[in-house]
């Protein structure tokens, strides 16, 4: 495969500006976003910063992380929590910071259950559209709420809606130490289809390395994971935390030659066509709730 091709391909585009970011150099803003591909490109030193932000991560085995976004809800993440050990998987939940001064118990079972906690704002606003002090209000408020439930700051931050700038990005890694997360596998859950369609979705989509979205708010969301939980792991996929999953990430220049845009590694259930979307790019973001 000739290499302009590789980089018009925007599954390894992305897996490159991960890779880039994974190597340890000075350099671009990396992120799997459309934008920020193009900030990697003419850097052109393999050398970076880790990542700023990630839509999915290039694995070298079956690995996905599932993540839940808006709650915790008193009655709906209890009832996911359980589900989760029933199939000893483990998630990540992206809260809001008001959810959780009401909801320190949920954090505190989740935690000593094995997920991660990540940060998604106070009262869940679009930062691309916010002034600093707001998102940095927004953010803070919330690290204090979370480290109050369960003693330890997140390092994980995923922006309402997707919706951040490049330059938001790198103040709010600064300041916070935040890795910024977006996702691969959107079932648009939120517009609640029924859980049939939503573990179909996520079953269709989900190829080694994805970051699944979805909300811990609707109750079909929550009806719809033991199918999905099932489907994913009757192909082989094994579900981590986003830390773990970022923690795994590999880097794709010894394996160019074979990929062609296929998925990262074998895939239990990825698609070729199944790429990171531009679902990811900020300018996605605004139709989920
Ligand atoms: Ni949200």
């Amino acid at each position: 495969m000739k290499l302009p091709s590789i980089i018009r391909s925007p599954f390894l585009a992305t897996a490159l500006s991960l890779f880039l970011g994974l190597a340890e150099s000075p350099a671009a803003p990396n992120s799997p976003t459309l934008e920020n591909e193009r900030a990697v490109g003419p850097a052109g030193t393999v050398a970076a910063t880790p990542a700023l932000s990630y839509s999915a991560v290039h694995v070298d085995g079956p690995f996905i992380a599932m993540t839940f976004d808006d709650g915790p809800s008193a009655k709906l993440t209890p009832e996911l929590l359980d589900i989760l050990a029933q199939h000893h998987i483990h998630a990540t939940f992206f809260v809001i910071g008001k959810n959780v001064v009401d909801h320190p118990e949920i954090l505190q079972r989740a935690v000593r259950e094995g997920h991660e906690i990540g940060n998604h704002s106070w009262s869940h606003p679009a930062f691309g559209k916010m002034r600093d002090e707001s998102v940095r209000a927004e953010l803070q408020k919330t690290d204090d709420a979370i480290r109050a439930a369960i003693g330890t700051r997140p390092v994980l931050m995923r922006p309402p809606y997707g919706s951040i700038t490049a330059r938001q990005k790198h103040w709010i890694n600064a300041e916070f130490g935040y890795r910024i997360i977006l996702w691969d596998v959107d079932p648009l859950d939120w517009k609640r289809p029924g859980p049939t369609v939503v573990t179909s979705r996520i079953v269709r989509e989900t190829r080694p390395g994805s970051i699944i979205l979805s909300h811990d708010i609707h109750p079909g969301t929550i009806k719809a994971m033991p199918v999905a939980f099932d489907q994913l792991q009757a192909k082989g996929f094994k579900f981590v935390t986003v830390s773990e999953l970022i923690a795994m990430g590999k880097p794709m220049a010894s394996k160019q030659a074979g990929e062609e845009g296929a998925p990262p590694s074998p895939s239990p259930g990825g698609s070729p066509a199944a790429t990171p979307a531009p679902v990811a790019a900020p300018t996605a973001g605004l139709t989920t709730p």
